[in-house]
């Protein structure tokens, strides 16, 4: 029988007529060990695993700080500054010009800090661009998903949607080059990213507009074959929520200025005025205020990146992560990825869904519990599937992961596992 709130897991290595221990604090396993359980004529328990992963953080945003990261670590002068002062805006221009370099991205594209995290950034770029061509819809998750609402419901524009059930991606083949493409790189509630750019057309006439939040730092993307991209920080640097970041292609922002959408802006939504791309954004000289510890927080994450190496370093970081884990789920029989494709499958926001899907209730439940064990113990944080996805679990493996934690989850995954049961 399924017993979600069950307080403390018990693994039943022989039947018997044993009794539940009542509190884990009385009896825990680390302190006394099978022979001593059955000695007493307890139902024993699976040992708890060792070692805990040092860094329990698999949250899939926001996500771990960079190792070794701690407060001390913040430049304070620009906080209590205005972000318009001489060194405020330094700070930000700072900010944007070290991610340019870290992401590699082509020298005549612009990078601008934006309000309301990635949301805030994908809604600029809908609002501001669509509209004079037509629109191709991609999604395969539920963010994806969102932005396909945003099109349809809110911008009442008629789009060609394409969709994919969690796991899988939609036909990327036939694109229509004339139109603009909105699509989500890392779909991080399903965990199955695109494998590459080549399915955007070289000599496009529509916009590519992707949503790159949980692929950016930790995947290779061809920035050419990208029109508009957006990502926040709080995720694959393990950043602080709150700003976005938006890059512009060269097409885009002639798109802005020669055959804007026409439709009213919120000031908020505004990259344009008089005709003339808001050149500022791109400097440092933000639409409204930031938050200046989120940039000098932004500031440090960089710091990291760049010490290791890089981007490389960084995607090396993530796949030898995801690598790790997909070892531990060869292993274990009672859990699976969600994206079953391993050419379409994440490297940041890995989904695995329960083997047994007959009762979808009964694993809801088991999902919850076994985050809840897995917190409690500290071995792992906020790691059940996004609450619209199946019922599973999501292990985020960006850079700012390290691969010994991950190593060390696995067992902690297979203890909850049958602690939960
Ligand atoms: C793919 C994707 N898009 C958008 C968002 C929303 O991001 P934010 O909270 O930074 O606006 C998320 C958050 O997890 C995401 O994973």
């Amino acid at each position: 029988m399924f017993r979600a709130a069950l307080p403390m897991p018990i693994w039943p290595l022989e039947p018997g007529a044993g009794h539940a221990v009542p509190t884990r604090r009385v009896l825990s396993a680390r302190r006394v060990d099978l022979n001593q359980a059955s000695a007493a004529g307890a139902r024993e328990r699976r040992p708890k695993p060792r070692p805990l992963p040092q860094r329990p953080h698999f949250s899939s945003g926001p996500c771990a700080k960079p190792p070794g990261w701690h407060p001390g670590l913040i430049d304070t002068r620009s906080l209590g500054r205005s972000h318009r002062s001489a060194l405020g805006k330094a700070r930000l221009q700072e900010a944007i010009e070290r991610t340019h370099a870290l992401l590699e991205l082509p020298r005549d594209y612009r990078l601008g800090i934006v309000p309301a995290s990635d949301t805030g950034a994908v809604e600029m770029a809908l609002w501001a661009l669509l509209g004079p061509r037509p629109v191709t819809m991609l999604a395969w998750e539920s963010f994806g998903q969102g932005w396909v609402t945003d099109v349809v419901k809110q911008l009442r524009l008629e789009a060609d949607v394409r969709t994919a059930p969690y796991g899988e991606l939609p036909d990327l083949q036939t694109i229509d080059p004339a139109s603009d493409v909105v699509f989500t790189w890392n779909g991080t509630t399903s965990g199955v990213r695109v494998p590459n750019a080549q399915w955007i057309d070289e000599h496009r006439s529509g916009l590519s507009i992707c949503d790159a939040t949980s692929g950016a730092f930790a995947q290779d993307i061809d920035w050419r074959r990208i029109d508009v991209g957006t990502f926040s920080w709080q995720k694959a640097l393990g950043g602080e929520g709150g700003q976005g970041m938006l890059v512009l292609s060269p097409r885009a922002v002639e798109r802005l200025e020669r055959q804007p959408a026409g439709r009213p802006l919120p000031k908020i939504f505004r990259l344009t005025k008089s005709g003339a791309l808001i050149e500022g954004i791109f400097k440092g000289e933000t639409i409204n205020t930031p938050s200046l510890l989120a940039v000098e927080d932004w500031l440090v994450a960089l710091d990291w990146a760049e010490r290791i190496g890089g981007l490389e370093a960084l995607i090396a970081r993530a796949d030898a992560n995801a690598a790790a884990l997909d070892r531990w789920v060869s292993g274990a029989d009672w859990i699976e990825h969600l994206a079953a494709d391993p050419a379409i499958r994440s490297n940041t926001s890995v989904c695995l869904q329960f083997a047994d899907r007959t009762d979808e209730e009964a694993n809801q439940a088991r999902q919850k519990a076994m985050v809840k064990l897995l917190e409690a113990e500290e071995a792992a944080f906020d790691v059940g599937a996004y609450r619209d996805a199946p019922p599973g679990l999501r292990i985020w493996c960006g850079a700012t992961v390290d691969t010994a934690d991950v190593e060390a989850l696995g067992p902690w995954l297979d203890w909850a596992w049958e602690a939960s049961a």
